[in-house]
């Protein structure tokens, strides 16, 4: 498996099938999935079929969402990073969205701001992007307090899946 970025407590990898069970404690709580539209997991194979689309998404597109780790233990605490999104959102197709997702038992510990960071830097030192978008709920304060403070610029509103959501840009 292999270390993608770091931020000074976090290491931010590929995802590996062993991941599973961390991916299900994440996506079967409904307070995670408070401001998102997938489905709450109800069974630990949907888990691995999740894990699964990650690593081949990585394989075929070379970037997709990464693991995270605390450095101190190695405890995967959830997913961060890019994902190229195919599908049109507000207009846009073939985008990298900046994402992040995190067991409920670690939040408001600067772990999402970190993880942003460290994403932030990987897309433009890294990966030599020119922009970056994301996209959360208008309701979402907390992550797009995050997005604003890594430097992203929110440009619009917009209907998403039945949601108002808010469009963010970011650039190089
Ligand atoms: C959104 C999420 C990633 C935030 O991660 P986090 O590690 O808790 O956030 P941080 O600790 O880095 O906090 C970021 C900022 O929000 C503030 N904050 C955190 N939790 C807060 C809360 N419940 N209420 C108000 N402010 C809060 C922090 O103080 C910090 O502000 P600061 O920069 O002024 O200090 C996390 O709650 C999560 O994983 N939620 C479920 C998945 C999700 O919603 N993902 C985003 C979809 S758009």
């Amino acid at each position: 498996m292999k270390i993608i970025c770091e931020s000074p407590r976090l290491i931010l990898r590929e995802f590996i099938p062993a991941d599973a069970p961390g991916v299900f404690a994440l996506d079967s709580n409904p307070a995670v999935l408070q401001f998102i539209g997938s489905p709450v997991l109800t069974d630990i194979t949907q888990a691995e079929a999740l894990v699964a689309r990650i690593i081949a998404e990585r394989a075929e597109r070379g970037v997709a969402r990464l693991a995270v780790v605390l450095k101190s233990n190695q405890t995967f605490i959830g997913w961060a990073g890019l994902k190229l999104m195919t599908e049109e959102v507000n207009g846009h197709c073939d985008f990298h969205d900046l994402g992040y997702r995190f067991l409920q038992s670690h939040w408001g510990q600067g772990y999402g701001f970190e993880a942003a960071q460290a994403t932030w830097d990987y897309a433009f030192d890294q990966l030599g992007l020119e922009r970056v978008y994301a996209v959360a709920r208008t309701n979402h304060v907390v992550s797009q307090k995050i997005l604003r403070k890594v430097g992203m610029v929110s440009k619009n509103e917009f209907e998403w899946c039945g949601e108002r959501h808010v469009w963010f840009e970011g650039r190089r």
